[in-house]
Order: structure tokens, then sequence, then C-alpha cells
């Protein structure tokens, strides 16, 4: 490293101590960017019509990845089309989520509509930030469990 090999070498390992405990206080101060934390469910099929796009079948992407909005996210119909980064960080029960698994969601529904496909009886629990479609749920998370907490920022 240029820094050290200009300096005398006694005062190499202190200084590099230092530097190391300013970076790791650093980073506690300053965390890496995050999202916001909240909860997610699943809902079963039908998942059309959909309060964003009806009946139009190619609203689905590939990965059938996708979700409703719950009213956290929904902001008034803006959110349709919006695509999220979803991750499990916890459960009621440990070993939940599936480790270091990060999806891409996209928005298609709003989890509250009493006209779309997405009714209240269809969720596995109610008032979450993100009720998620099944493949995307078993994605991240062990389908078994109702509920789980998401870090989830939009892309
Ligand atoms: C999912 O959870 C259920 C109930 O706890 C358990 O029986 C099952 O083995 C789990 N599946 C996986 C893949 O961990």
């Amino acid at each position: 490293m240029l820094i050290t090999r200009s300096l005398p070498a006694h005062l190499h390992p202190c200084l590099l101590r230092l530097l190391l405990l300013a970076v790791a206080a650093l980073s506690e101060i300053v965390p890496v960017a995050r999202g916001d934390v909240g909860t997610a469910s699943h809902y079963s099929p039908p998942y059309q019509p959909t309060e964003c796009y009806g009946g139009d079948p190619s609203q689905f992407p590939s990965s059938n990845f996708f979700a409703a909005a719950g009213d956290g996210v929904w902001d008034n119909g803006a959110s349709c089309g919006r695509q999220y980064l979803v991750r499990c960080i916890s459960a009621s029960e440990s070993g939940t989520c599936v480790p270091g698994r990060t999806i891409q969601i996209k928005i298609v529904d709003y989890a509250l509509s009493t006209t779309s496909a997405v009714a209240a009886s269809t969720q596995s629990a109610p008032g979450a930030t993100l009720v998620m479609s099944q493949t995307a749920f078993g994605a991240i998370a062990n389908s078994s469990v109702a509920s789980i907490n998401v870090e989830f920022q939009q892309v």
C-alpha cells in the first residue's frame, strides 16, 4: 500500500488498526442503503381481474413474482407496475426465510380491493404490506407460514 510504504515501519500496525476502527465505526453510523420494512402474506389463484390491469393476461411477469399492494404501498394506484426488490428478514418461526434470497416483484393489484381477484378471503394473513403470489412468497420463504417480515425497496 502506498500510505504504509511512505511511513516509518513502527507506525504501520497502529495506523492500520485505527483505519479499520474508523471504517467499522463509520459503517455503524451510516448504514448501507436500506429499503422499508413490512410484512408479506400470500394469496391464491385466480389472480385476475386485478385492480391495475383487469383481465389482461400479459400483466404478469414471466417469473410469476408479483403482488398486491397493501395500504402503505398502494399510493392510490400509482404503485401499479412498480417493481420492488423483496427479501425475507424474519418470521415467527426460525428457519422460515430462504437465506440470502432477494426477488423482484411487480405490483398488479390492491390488497384491499373489493372488485379484484385478491379478496381478503384468499389472503393468508390480514393487513400485510405486500400480498404476494404463491410463487413469489415460496421463493423467499417456506410457504407453510402465513406471514413474514420483509425488507423491500423500489427498483
Ligand atoms: C416448512 O415448514 C413446515 C412446517 O413447519 C415443515 O414441515 C417443512 O419441512 C418446511 N419446509 C421446508 C422446505 O423447510
